[in-house]
């Protein structure tokens, strides 16, 4: 029996994404490898979203090598124009497969194939559907005698729909909670951010199809479910017109008739619907579009817990100007105080700190939502600059000294107001 072995980085986004595809493994008759060695396919599932994210990365595949022994055409290593011949990867059938996937895929998976000839597999975060046939296709292709030919290498990089197949296995790690996906992509364009390019345009799962994901898991024990998208106000699902063409970002499905858009909070209020659901979590909604309707719902609801994580990463209006981010610190500052009153709620928020041109007295701003908001918890990121961003064109001109200073700033005051808040509960 053949074993697998997925190792995953970054959010939660791409925990559910390996568990949907080490799910689909196990359908196919592989079993899970304990670790590496133990393993034929290894599956880097990766994050873009730091540049630290990515340099680890690159190290983990670096000592990969010497688990995927890899040799060269003989002949090559003694032409003198060695360089210049194309690399022939000869890879036996007790290689292990090697693959690179997700958002680091996307990013920088042709360097990647340049630099690591012992990679397989390079899968955008968009084809993860494709990833069993292509294991499979790379399978078929290893030499069954003694003799080496070249292996299989697939790179795939497309932006695209993914198939509902994906989500089909019933495998899930946890006995009482199930994510479900709810979109893929990001319609949004913050300045700093590489999401939007590595996992592409925004698309919708229909309703139907997370109702019936919700269902299955109820019916398997896990009544605690939370519906993730990068950012979930955003789904508003339109049903295809009645000549079947795809019409936005919805599936090809034939009606007679054009239906009302499915909002967040509508699709919120189907999962609540569903007998045997017993908590529901969300993750992540944008400030920019976060309603008030969203916040009478969760006030009125036994099931939708009552915590807001919402991300303001800057105080400063010019910062959240240059970020794109589309609110103010007076708007965040009243969303807040309006989700409180409404829910009684808790929040938790994500920070970057040292964005372009961040002085002293922009940071001040961000220490003062920080102190106004009283968040539960907060994640707090220096600023990396990152490629197929709008703030490439912005120097990066915050001193990693400066930038470290503020981090150390914000995560002090945050432990403080972390603790009052978890003595008030
Ligand atoms: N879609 C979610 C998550 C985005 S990535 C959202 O909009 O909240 C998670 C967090 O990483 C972001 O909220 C942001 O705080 C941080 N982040 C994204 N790009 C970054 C960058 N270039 N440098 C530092 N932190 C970044
Ligand atoms: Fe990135 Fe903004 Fe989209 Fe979140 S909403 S993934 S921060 S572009
Ligand atoms: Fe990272 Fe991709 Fe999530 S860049 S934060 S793993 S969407």
């Amino acid at each position: 029996m053949k074993k697998i072995y997925i190792r995953t980085f970054g959010c939660q986004m791409n925990v559910r994404d390996s568990e949907a595809l080490l799910g689909l493994f196990l359908e196919k008759g592989y079993a899970q490898a304990e670790s590496e060695k133990d393993a034929d396919v290894i599956l880097l599932n990766t994050c873009s979203v730091r540049a630290h994210a990515e340099h680890r990365v690159h190290s983990i595949l670096g000592s990969y090598k010497k688990l995927s022994a890899i040799s060269r055409q003989p002949s090559a290593k003694k032409n003198k124009k060695a360089e210049s011949l194309p690399k022939v990867r000869l890879k036996a059938e007790s290689c292990k497969i090697i693959g690179l996937i997700g958002c680091m895929a996307k990013n920088v998976g042709e360097e990647v194939a340049k630099r690591f000839a012992h990679v397989d597999l390079i899968v955008a975060p968009s084809r993860l559907h494709k990833i069993p046939e292509y294991v499979q296709r790379i399978v078929d292709q290893r030499p069954k005698t003694k003799d080496q030919r070249p292996g299989l290498r697939i790179i795939d990089l497309e932006d695209g729909t993914r198939e509902e197949t994906f989500y089909s296995a019933e495998y899930r790690q946890d006995k009482s909670h199930a994510q479900v996906v709810i979109s893929t992509g990001c319609a949004n364009n913050c300045a700093y951010c590489v999401v939007p390019f590595v996992r592409g345009a925004l698309r919708l799962r229909a309703p139907q199809d997370i109702i019936a994901e919700v269902k299955r898991n109820v019916a398997m024990g896990r009544t605690r479910i939370t519906l993730l998208g990068q950012n979930v106000n955003d789904y508003n699902f339109i049903e295809a017109e009645q000549s079947g063409t795809k019409r936005g970002y919805t599936r090809n499905h034939p009606t007679s008739h054009v239906l009302r858009p499915t909002s967040f909070v509508d699709l919120l209020k189907m999962v609540e619907a569903i007998d045997g659901v017993e908590e529901i979590e969300f993750l992540t909604p944008h400030p920019k579009n976060t309603t008030r309707e969203l916040f009478k719902l969760m006030a009125k609801s036994k099931k939708i817990k009552k915590y807001l994580h919402l991300p303001f990463q800057a105080g400063s209006d010019r910062i959240l100007k240059l970020m794109n981010r589309g609110y103010t610190k007076k708007e965040y500052l009243e969303l807040v105080k309006d989700y409180k009153e409404i829910t009684g709620g808790t929040i938790g928020t994500d920070i970057i700190v040292g964005f372009p041109t961040e002085t002293d007295e922009d940071f001040a701003h961000t220490k003062e939502i920080l102190e106004k908001a009283q968040f539960m918890g907060a994640y707090i990121f220096k600023y990396s600059l990152r490629p197929h961003t709008q703030a490439l064109k912005l120097k990066d001109d915050v001193p990693a000294a400066v930038k470290e200073k503020r981090h150390a700033i914000l995560l002090d005051l945050q432990k403080k107001i972390s603790a009052i808040e978890a003595d008030k509960r």
